[in-house]
Parts: structure tokens; sequence; C-alpha cells
């Protein structure tokens, strides 16, 4: 039998979302209700939120982060509606297909989520005395679509953009009213066209992540391709009155690429860093003039070509999430296949170069992470469901990131009644207090 390489890079892709299985279920915590895992430990620098995306009830659980940069369950908070689980065989970790299921901002004081089963948003104010006790503004809203899986917030934290996965694809905004919550900004439900199902099937072919151009005036959803037809990254124009373009510019990996999923942005250079599960990572140079479709916001005439291009990581399974570290200079990828995170340095040039790669517990399947700056010094978050934990690891410098910390979640949940499923966990924000 003859294999060509992209399936076999899909089959790999897909067998490795077959590791973690499900955990001890207690007591179901009451619809409406908030449970303290643990009390508070003072010499608090912020918090980590992720969810539990549960059929039978989606909670926001809450995370202390300390002074020291390591974690301690708090809470886990009632949001309003229901998880679901995308179609994939065999099941797996990532239900969602997805990056920023869950999206804290310090500038809004808020943190937000999706309840990909109910097709709403919720958005809660933080308590500025205590960044794990949360309240739900208003109820929650319609997505504008079905199967949310990602949401961005704007700079200033009063906007939330939210991508819908489902068979009804697209993104859509709200503004944050700070009694009402998210009320939706007019001209802003726009389509992805995709031929996708209620909850999505994937992950090939399925939505990814939603993020806003460094400037705010772009609004950038990341599409999976179905191998050997790569994905996409759609651009909207946002206008001033905060609707957006009617059509979305599509923009093409570079030759190699495959699956873009994760985006983060590439400070300074109009530029983003796309993991790519079927191959590594891909560079979407927003400057470059490809194909005759220049970004709508670019103006740069001296640019000397394309710098976008399509990095393999060798030995990779599924690179899917990425995070930036401020005091590094580097980006944090996890690949949830070889459970395996890779320290990645992008220079002037956008010329990507993998710096280090720094093994996790065989099987623990890293997914989402973010990463926090405490009293100067950075901390990388990475949710770890095929170990029902979180994996904490100290950013000592460029090359130099160590773990200190493995947080259990599976005891806390059960401690107090709460339902999870290591294949239905998602998500990782933090939030420093301003
Ligand atoms: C919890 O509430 C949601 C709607 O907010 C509802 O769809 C779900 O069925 C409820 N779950 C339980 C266990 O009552
Ligand atoms: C925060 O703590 C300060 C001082 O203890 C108190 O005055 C204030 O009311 C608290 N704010 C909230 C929102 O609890
Ligand atoms: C949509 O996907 C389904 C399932 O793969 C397929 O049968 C159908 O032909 C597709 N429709 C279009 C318009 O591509
Ligand atoms: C992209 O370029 C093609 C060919 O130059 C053109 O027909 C098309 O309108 C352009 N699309 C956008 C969104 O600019
Ligand atoms: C690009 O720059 C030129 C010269 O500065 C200016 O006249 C033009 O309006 C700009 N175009 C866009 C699309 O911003
Ligand atoms: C224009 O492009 C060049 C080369 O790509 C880059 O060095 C320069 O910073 C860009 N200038 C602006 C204003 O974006
Ligand atoms: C990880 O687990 C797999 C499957 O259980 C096994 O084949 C492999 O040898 C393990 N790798 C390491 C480094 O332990």
């Amino acid at each position: 039998m003859k294999l060509s390489i992209n399936s076999i890079v899909l089959s790999i892709f897909l067998a490795s979302f077959a590791t973690a299985g499900p955990v001890s279920r207690g007591q179901p915590i009451a619809n409406g209700s908030s449970k303290q895992m643990a009390p508070a430990r003072g010499q608090t620098a912020g918090a980590a939120y992720f969810i539990t995306n549960e059929p039978s009830g989606n909670f926001l659980i809450t995370a202390e982060i300390g002074t020291n940069g390591q974690l301690t369950l708090r809470r886990a908070i009632d949001a309003g509606g229901i998880g679901a689980h995308g179609i994939v065989s065999p099941v797996g970790p990532d239900p969602l297909f997805s990056q920023g299921s869950v999206k804290a901002s310090a500038a809004g004081n808020i943190v937000a989520t999706v309840n990909s089963g109910s097709n709403t948003l919720a958005v809660f104010s933080i308590d500025p005395n205590d960044s794990t006790s949360v309240s739900m503004i208003g109820k929650p809203v319609g997505s504008g679509g079905q199967f949310p899986m990602s949401l961005a917030i704007n700079k200033a934290g009063d906007s939330v953009c939210a991508l819908n996965g489902g068979e009804v694809n697209g993104v859509s905004c709200f503004k944050v009213d700070k009694q009402s919550g998210l009320v939706p900004i007019s001209n802003t439900v726009r389509s992805l066209g995709l031929n996708q199902t209620t909850p999505a099937t994937g992950p090939a072919g399925s939505a990814s992540h939603i993020i806003f151009s460094e400037d705010n005036t772009q609004l950038i959803a990341s599409v999976k391709g179905v191998p050997p037809q790569p994905g996409f990254l759609a651009v909207w124009d946002i206008a001033s009155d905060g609707s957006l373009s009617a059509d979305f510019q599509s923009i093409a990996p570079q030759k190699g690429g495959l699956l873009p999923f994760s985006m983060t942005v590439i400070a300074g250079k109009n530029a983003i860093l796309a993991t790519d599960a079927g191959l590594g990572f891909d560079i979407f140079d927003f400057n470059a003039n490809r194909n005759g479709n220049a970004s709508t916001n670019t103006n740069n005439t001296s640019s000397s070509g394309d710098r976008s291009s399509a990095n393999a990581i060798a030995g990779q399974s599924a690179t899917c999430w990425s995070s930036f570290s401020p005091k590094t200079g580097n980006f944090f990828l996890t690949d949830v296949g070889t459970a395996t995170i890779t320290e990645v340095n992008v220079d002037n040039n956008l010329k990507g170069t993998i710096v280090k790669q720094y093994p996790q517990a065989n099987g623990s399947a890293t997914i989402d992470n973010d990463i926090a700056t405490v009293a100067g010094k950075d901390f990388l978050y990475v949710l770890a469901p095929g170990a029902t934990s979180i994996d904490v690891l100290s950013l000592d410098g460029p090359g130099k990131a160590r773990n200190i910390q493995k947080v259990d979640i599976a005891g806390p949940a059960k401690s107090v009644g709460l339902t999870i499923n290591a294949n239905n966990l998602q998500g990782m924000t933090t939030f420093v207090k301003n």
C-alpha cells in the first residue's frame, strides 16, 4: 500500500488525540453555584483559568498564582451553560480543537468563556482583591453561531470576539457592558463558510483560534486544512464603529504548511507565529504581498518580499498551542501527541529557530498554555489533561525553562464533587493585575 506523506501526517495527528481517559466523577455541583476548592494562601500575584467543558455543565476553574509563580486551584464557578466534545475518532483531549476557549484581560478586569454545547458566551468580572473570585456579568449570550470554541479580547478590554466552529460557523463581536454583560456589535456576525457539523468534526478542517491583530484593526481566525489541502487564516478589517468587513481575506501558509492552529502575534512585525499541527509552526508575514493580495493594512513598498515560512519540528506529532514570553523573548509551543514543549526564537527577519525542547510526562497530552509575568519573571502554565494536571515551568532565561510544579486537577475536583473528564478539559489563560 502506498501512503502519501500527508495521510501519514494526518493519521499520526489523529492518533495523538487518543491518549487521555476519563477520571473519577463525584456528586455534581448544583447549577448556578460556586465551590471553593482551597483557601487563599495570600501572596497572590494573579490567577489562571481553564474550563471543564462538561456536557452536564461547564465550570470555570480558577487557580491562584502565588508570588513564586506556583498555582493553587481555588474555585469552580458555573459558567451558565454546557460543554461539548467535537466529533473525532478516537475521542481524545482538546475537545474544541482550539486555543482561546477562555480568555482573561487585565485591562478590562474580565474573564470570558465559551459554553460550546449551549452556543453561548459568558463574561465574568474579576474581584480586584482576589483574582480567583469572579462573578458573571449579566447572563450568557448567544455566540452568533454554533460550537463557539475560541475568544479574543481587544487591547482596551472592552470588546470580545468569538469564533464559532460548528455548522453555523464564523465570527461575531460584543461590547462588554459592566452591568449587562456582552452586547452584540452590529455587522460583526461574519461567516467562514466552512462545511462543518455541530459539534464540529475534526481536527482536520475545523476552526482553530481567533485573535486581534497587534494594532487592533483586524480580526483574524485560523482554520486547519484537510490534507493535502492546506488551511488558511481569515482576516477581516475592523471599522471604527467596531463592525467587520463583509468578506474576509484568506491567507494560505507557505508551501508545506497544513493545519494552522494557534496564532501568537510577533510584536512590532505585522506578523504571526501559528502552530501547525501537521508540521510544526508557520510564520505569516502580513507585510508580504502574496499572490497579488497584500494584507489590507499594509503599505510598505520597501518590503523586501515575503518572509513567511513553514517550519518543521522534527518528530512532532501535533503542535497546536503557543504563547509568547516577553522576558525571554521566545515563543513556547506545545504538542499534544509527544507531550513536548518547544521553545522557538523568531529573529528580526522573521526567521524561526528552535531554541530547546522540554519533554513532559509521557502521555500527559500537553495542550493549552499561557504565560504570566510575576515579579519580573515569566512562568509557563500548560494544561496536561492526559495526566489531569497542569505543568508549571519557570522561564529563567532563553533556553532555561525548568519544571517547578505539577498541579493535580482530579483530586481537588473530586473533593468538591465537580464532574470532570480529562478529554473535556480545555483552555488556559492567565491574569496579573495591571
Ligand atoms: C445546567 O444549566 C444548563 C443551562 O444553564 C442546562 O443546559 C443544564 O442541563 C444544567 N445541568 C444540570 C445538571 O442541571
Ligand atoms: C478590596 O479591599 C479593600 C481594602 O481591604 C476594600 O476597601 C475594598 O472594598 C475591597 N474591594 C472589593 C471589591 O472587595
Ligand atoms: C460537506 O461535507 C460532507 C461530509 O464530508 C460531504 O458529504 C458534502 O458533500 C460536503 N458538502 C460540500 C458542499 O462540500
Ligand atoms: C486577491 O488577488 C486576486 C488576483 O489578483 C484578486 O482577484 C482578488 O480580488 C484579491 N482578493 C482580495 C481580497 O484582495
Ligand atoms: C500608502 O502610502 C502613501 C504614501 O505615504 C499614501 O499616499 C497612501 O494613501 C497609502 N495607502 C494606504 C492604503 O494606506
Ligand atoms: C517595511 O518592510 C521592511 C522589510 O520587510 C521592514 O524592515 C520595515 O520595518 C517595514 N516598515 C514598516 C513601516 O512596516
Ligand atoms: C511513551 O508511551 C508509549 C506508549 O505507552 C511508549 O510506546 C513509549 O515508549 C513511551 N516513551 C517514553 C519515553 O517513555
